[in-house]
């Protein structure tokens, strides 16, 4: 299963065979419309994998279900070695805060300032912190995006590129060990998507996450991936790093390299 890393311009670390998901048949079906039929896909410690399908393929699905956001009708969902499909609520919430999931379409609190957004986030999974040590935290978090210039503006004061790295610094506060970005650079402009895609690697390397990164943007994939899957007709079809996808026999794959 584990592929030699070829694509060395990224400069990432060659992954070992350490899952820290692990999705065997997974099922998922609304009525009639089956979404998920037999998703088999595993994202070893420190890398970053980039899943691919069409819009309704059920990438989104997939990665909901990875965080119990999302009822599976059949399957397996390891985290961490551990089957959150058969957890009850506290123990699910315990897996969770150690997975930070970026939304398609996140939104901030518009009420609130960056810093009240962040700090609401953090003062709800850390109660015990002191406001000296929650201020501390903010502002590395927000060195960490580049914007610590940023701190007391509201997000109505954000272009769509800093509010998407406003969004990225609140799911990084909870210093989580998995990612899961569910199109991060979507209706932002080709240099400001560059920019996001910098930095989910500046991430991976300086917080040693491991992630799922869903895009429709092959720059973002040639930039973040270290392996990529294809979600077609419910099942992966593809998996590969980005150089051997791109020069698949199967055209059908190719089609998402031009
Ligand atoms: N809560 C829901 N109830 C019923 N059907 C749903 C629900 N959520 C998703 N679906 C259906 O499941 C399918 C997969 O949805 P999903 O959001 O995972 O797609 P996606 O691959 O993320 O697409 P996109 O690239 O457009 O974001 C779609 O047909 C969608 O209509
Ligand atoms: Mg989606």
């Amino acid at each position: 299963m584990i592929q030699e890393k070829t694509n060395l311009e990224l400069n990432t670390p060659v992954t070992g065979n350490d899952p820290v998901i692990e999705i065997k048949e997974l099922y998922k079906s609304f009525g009639t419309n089956e979404v998920l039929k037999g998703v088999n896909l595993t994202v070893n410690k420190g890398e970053n994998l980039v899943v691919l399908g069409k819009s309704g393929s059920g990438k989104s699905i997939t990665i909901k279900c990875i965080v119990g956001l999302m009822d599976i009708d059949r399957g397996e969902i390891k985290v961490f070695g551990s089957d959150i499909t058969k957890m009850d609520n506290s123990e699910l919430n315990k897996i969770r805060v150690r997975i930070g999931f970026l939304f398609q379409n996140a939104a901030l609190y518009d009420s609130m300032s960056v810093r009240e957004n962040l700090g609401f986030t953090l003062k709800r999974h850390a109660k015990d912190l002191s406001a000296e040590e929650v201020e501390n935290q903010i502002k590395e978090i927000l060195e960490s995006v580049g914007l610590s210039e940023a701190i007391d503006k509201m997000p109505s004061e954000l272009s769509g590129g800093m509010r998407k790295r406003i969004g990225l610094a609140r799911t990084l506060i909870l210093k989580p060990e998995i990612i899961l970005y569910d199109e991060p650079t979507t209706g932002l402009d080709t240099i400001t998507s560059r920019e996001i895609s910098e930095l989910v690697l500046e991430i991976q390397k300086k917080y040693k996450t491991s992630s799922i990164i869903i895009t429709h943007d092959m720059a973002c994939a040639k930039h973040t991936s270290d392996r990529l899957m294809i979600l077609k007709d419910g099942v992966i079809h593809a998996e590969g790093t980005y150089d051997e996808l791109e020069k698949s026999d199967d055209e059908w794959v190719r089609s998402f390299f031009i």
